[in-house]
């Protein structure tokens, strides 16, 4: 722990992967693996806070996942739903502000109403902002942010406008980009945002996701050197 407490990224990115393989391999529905995975991000929370970072964004819904079945679609909203509804206590003890970044227009209500109820409850908190993807894509959040700065009248555009009108307005760039399950992609995760950002890798998992690994990843980070396209 004691270790830890230097050099730690500011805002890591989380793409949570592997949990139809986990479900699969125990023969059971994939939206167990979820419901596990759920329990995954309540634990990686708990220790993301003990840890002292400041930002957390989880991919918890692709703009591709509208791929899969309706059953599987409507497992996951009902996961955040929940969560949301059920954490508010939660969020004001530790602290926890809670944001979005993706189109929520396709949302059912239920979804939308806990959300912007958890973010109106959790505005003024500020230990851990809590940012999770919904119905998200990095080549969507360019086309979104160009489309704004279009609408702005804006002529010629920046590296920064674009930046600065993403979803993730307001928050800084991840430092780290954690993917489980053992996949090596970046599946339009913040392709802009995550420029310069460390990747990290690990076979593990979603639902077996928890405090040890989040430390290893931790580690990891620490020793790697940041250039920023830049010589030593
Ligand atoms: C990938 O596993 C995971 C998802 C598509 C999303 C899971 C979403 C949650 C657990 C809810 C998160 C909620 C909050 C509040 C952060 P997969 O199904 O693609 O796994 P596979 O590749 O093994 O099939």
């Amino acid at each position: 722990m004691q270790k830890l407490l230097s050099n730690l990224p500011l805002h890591i990115g989380i793409i949570m992967d592997g949990n139809g393989r986990w479900a699969t391999r125990r023969g059971l529905p994939r939206n167990l693996g979820h419901k596990e995975g759920m329990r995954a991000v309540e634990r990686t929370i708990d220790a993301l806070i003990k840890f002292g970072i400041k930002v957390v964004t989880f991919f918890a819904f692709s703009t591709e996942n509208w791929k899969r079945s309706k059953e599987e679609i409507e497992g996951i909203f009902a996961l955040v739903r929940d969560y949301l509804n059920t954490n508010s206590n939660y969020f004001s003890e530790k602290g926890v502000k809670v944001r979005s970044m993706g189109d929520l227009d396709k949302f059912p209500k239920d979804l939308t109403s806990a959300l912007e109820n958890a973010k109106e409850e959790t505005k003024h908190n500020d230990k851990l902002v809590l940012n999770l993807a919904l119905n998200y894509g990095g080549r969507d959040d360019i086309t979104y942010s160009v489309n704004k700065l279009i609408k702005s009248g804006k002529k010629a555009i920046t590296e920064k406008d674009i930046l600065d009108n993403l979803y993730s307005e307001g928050l800084p760039e991840p430092d780290l980009i954690i993917r489980t399950s053992g996949e090596q992609r970046i599946s339009n995760f913040m392709i802009y945002q995550a420029a310069y950002s460390e990747y990290y890798f690990t076979k593990t998992y979603w639902p077996d996701f928890d405090e040890k690994c989040l430390k290893k990843a931790l580690i990891a980070f620490q020793k790697r050197e940041r250039r920023y396209g830049g010589i030593k």
